[in-house]
């Protein structure tokens, strides 16, 4: 049996914290702990005989940038048994439980840690409520409750595998299918959650507490002129927008259409026609590819930083706000799961 379990999680509105949770104290009569992971957060020291287990979200069909970043910094495996749990948008409509998708988010991880000196014991994806509250209204409490007693339930059994020295590895069909889709989920870690950072806004309510930038695990929020704005290197973990005290963290579907016009532009015929450059025409399509990214990364740069000045004429950023989806939206918290369980707020 295991000397210490440590049960790493990261968690922007705290399913993957509960999942942490759950499996650790299942283990019963085994020293546990809880370790946040979040930008620049100093490892911990394994023992040879210590369990780690991960969860954290499934983001786009994989994991986040933060759990990849993190499986680097920590120190080599030389056998530590290991147990990845990432939790997925479980749904219920009309009475019906849908399971989420978590495409390589299980795998890609025991792959890594596999490669870094690990012994991946278990694998498994856990379906909890969706927390993606900028696409949708949310579910109602009923059906949070059905979704998160099932998982909880798994999380035991699942637990209760490895107490009695067996491995787990499920998934095999939602890894088949997140290969398949493996260019939706490089698409989503190299420009996708970077333009949906810049997608967030503060509307008229926002006080300028700054309780989202303390919070944000990746460190992405600046406060500019006392209100929050949103780097690139936001991982759409959706802490700040739920967490918001004011509810005053919104996305407009006005300011996705004005990206779309401008990102779908394409800069390198412009280039080649108006400056007559038309040597770049003849370049390979990488070199295109590149010129496309960095004219999408810093054309919508420009236009954020100048919407966010607009938006502190307070009629506007009121107007933009009752226009947005999200001010009729649900937030969401994983129930019993408060702000200090979860995020750091010094
Ligand atoms: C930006 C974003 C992308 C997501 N992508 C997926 C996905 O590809 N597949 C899926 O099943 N769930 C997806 N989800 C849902 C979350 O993985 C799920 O709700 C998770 O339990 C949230 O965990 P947390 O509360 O610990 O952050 C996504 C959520 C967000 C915010
Ligand atoms: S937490 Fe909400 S109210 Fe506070 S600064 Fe951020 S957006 Fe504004
Ligand atoms: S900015 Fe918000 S959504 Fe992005 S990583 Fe930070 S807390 Fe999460």
């Amino acid at each position: 049996m295991y000397a210490k379990i440590t049960a790493f999680f990261m968690s922007g509105t705290g399913n993957s914290y509960k999942v942490a949770k759950w499996f650790s104290e299942s283990m019963e009569g085994i020293h546990t702990g809880l370790q946040q992971i979040r930008e620049q957060q100093a490892t911990v020291t394994i023992g040879d005989n210590d369990l780690l287990v991960f969860s954290y979200p499934t983001h786009g069909f994989t994991a986040p940038w933060l759990m990849i970043k993190y499986i680097f910094r920590l120190p080599e495996g030389n056998g530590v048994h290991v147990v990845l749990l990432p939790t997925r948008a479980g749904t219920r409509i009309l009475g019906l439980s849908l399971p989420g998708m978590e495409g390589t988010a299980g795998y890609l991880i025991a792959g890594l840690l596999w490669l870094r000196g690990y012994k991946v014991r278990g694998v498994a994806a856990i379906d909890m409520p969706s927390n993606w509250t900028a696409l949708h209204w949310g579910l109602s409490d009923k059906n949070v409750k059905v979704i998160v007693d099932r998982g909880e339930q798994k999380v035991k059994r699942l637990a209760q595998t490895i107490a009695l020295g067996r491995s787990f590895y499920n998934g095999f069909i939602p890894l088949v299918l997140g290969v398949l889709l493996a260019g939706v989920s490089f698409g989503y870690l190299i420009i996708g959650q970077m333009l949906l950072a810049k997608l967030f806004f503060a509307s008229d309510k926002c006080n300028g507490c700054s309780l989202c930038k303390q919070i944000c695990p990746k460190q992405s929020i600046q406060m500019l002129g006392n209100k929050p704005y949103w780097t690139y290197s936001c991982d759409s973990c959706m802490a700040c927008m739920n967490f918001c005290p004011q509810q005053a963290i919104q996305v407009s579907p006005f300011t996705l259409f004005l990206y779309n016009y401008i990102g779908t532009i394409p800069v390198y015929f412009w280039i080649s026609g108006n400056l007559g450059w038309s040597f770049i025409g003849q370049l390979p399509g990488s070199i295109w590819f590149l010129i496309q990214y960095v004219y999408i990364l810093s054309s919508v740069a420009l236009a954020y930083r100048i919407l966010h000045h607009v938006l502190r004429i307070k009629p506007l950023a009121a107007l933009l706000s009752t226009l947005s989806h999200t001010k009729y939206f649900r937030r969401y918290k994983s129930p019993g799961v408060s702000l200090g369980n979860i995020h750091r707020t010094d």
